[in-house]
């Protein structure tokens, strides 16, 4: 049993909750493994748990309704989450808080309490990681247990996986991607002639911008997308200041056009490299907008896309796309990462159960 605290009940919390909800069957059958959740929290009603599994349905009937989640029967409430995660007890949090990029608030708080508490994390939510990757994938490391977060950059594309288990034990050295699936959408008809507002306006009536862009098309997005690579690929923690950052909103149509003539993109352009190995040395650090030539794999990228280049020693280069914006794709990724940390459980539970390293699932050899 996979007990789990899911902090963050919104468009997030609410997909991941439908899905566990939807799949309770499924998790046994394929992974082996029965999940429950124990504790919700949100910011306006609280954290309620029940030691025994909250009823995801009855929870999730009250949230849609406007009613508080917190009134379950037999379960207890604390006033913020917290509160309930200090004074509770569970197997896995699940942080899907927003936390704003001045500190990382709330979430950074929620994650350090699992985490010092040898309790795993998995997490779509950005700032937190950004700031504090090498701090908290340090503080899971230290204790045994895993610091996951898949949804925060490409969404449900699965990148940080791919960069960090599927390519172990190579030299991270370099990558460049478009880390912005609303910008690509954005400078794509740029290509062919759309004003930059015009495209703008597209976007945000399809309801991949918000009202207010700025944090998109100013690139402050794809700045903590690219200190989250830094962190938790190469294990170099950045500052906010150490990204140079140029947007999209300068970007004329004639550049775009003149780009597109000769079968190259302008794209919204994330990149990072360092001079020694495995994050070491003088940091290059910066997103901004690159006219790029026909053959530089980002140019093909159009639409609700992203897409990254990676270099590593001895495999060279890697490019990995695939699209990255809606609730779906950031619930989807959570829901890997929470399947992921199910099939390894903490070091600490194997301790206690006396399991010592047979797997509690798939194959074993007697
Ligand atoms: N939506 C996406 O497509 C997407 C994609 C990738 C990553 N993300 C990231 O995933 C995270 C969640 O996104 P979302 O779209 O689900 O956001 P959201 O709809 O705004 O939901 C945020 C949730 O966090 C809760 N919350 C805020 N402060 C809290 C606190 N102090 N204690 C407990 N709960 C608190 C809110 O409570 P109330 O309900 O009471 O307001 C709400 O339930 C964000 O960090 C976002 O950047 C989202």
């Amino acid at each position: 049993m996979l007990r789990i605290w899911l902090v963050g009940f919104g468009t997030v919390g609410r997909w991941v909750a439908e899905a566990l909800y939807a799949q309770t069957d499924q998790l046994v059958s394929r992974y082996g493994r029965e999940v429950t959740v124990v504790g919700i929290g949100n910011a306006r009603d609280g954290f309620v748990y029940h030691p025994d599994g909250l009823d995801l349905g009855s929870v999730l009937a009250a949230a849609a309704g406007g009613r508080p989640i917190t009134g379950q029967p037999g379960a207890r409430v604390w006033p913020t989450a917290i509160e309930g995660l200090r004074a509770t007890e569970a197997d896995l949090l699940v942080e899907v808080t927003g936390s704003p990029p001045a500190d990382g608030e709330p979430g950074l708080t929620h994650m350090r309490e699992a985490l010092r508490r040898g309790i795993p994390v998995v997490t779509s939510n950005k700032w937190p990681v950004a700031l504090h990757g090498v701090e908290l994938a340090g503080l899971a490391r230290s204790r045994g247990v895993a610091f996951r977060a898949e949804s925060t950059v490409m969404s449900g594309t699965p990148v940080l996986s791919t960069l960090t288990e599927g390519l172990a034990g190579t030299v991270p050295v370099a990558l460049r991607g478009l880390l912005n699936a609303t910008v690509n959408q954005i400078l794509s008809p740029m290509a062919e002639g759309t004003s930059y507002q015009d495209a703008l306006a597209a976007a945000q009536r399809a309801g991949l911008a918000e009202r207010d862009p700025a944090a998109d098309v100013d690139g402050h997005d794809s700045v903590a997308k690219l200190m989250i690579l830094s962190a938790l690929v190469f294990g170099r923690q950045l500052r906010r200041d150490q990204v140079a950052r140029q947007g999209i909103t300068g970007v004329t149509g004639r550049q775009a056009r003149d780009a597109a003539a000769t079968g190259g993109r302008v794209r919204h352009v994330a990149a990072l490299a360092f001079a020694g190995p495995d994050g070491a040395g003088t940091v290059t650090a910066r997103v901004r907008p690159e006219a790029l030539p026909a053959d530089d794999p980002l140019a093909r990228i159009d639409g609700v896309t992203n897409a990254l280049v990676f270099e590593a020693s001895p495999v060279g280069q890697i490019v990995i796309a695939g699209p990255g914006a809606g609730p779906q794709l950031a619930g989807q990724g959570v829901l890997a990462d929470i399947i992921a940390t199910a099939r390894y459980p903490a070091r600490k539970s194997l301790a206690k159960n006396g399991a010592g390293n047979r797997p509690l699932f798939g194959v074993t050899r007697s």
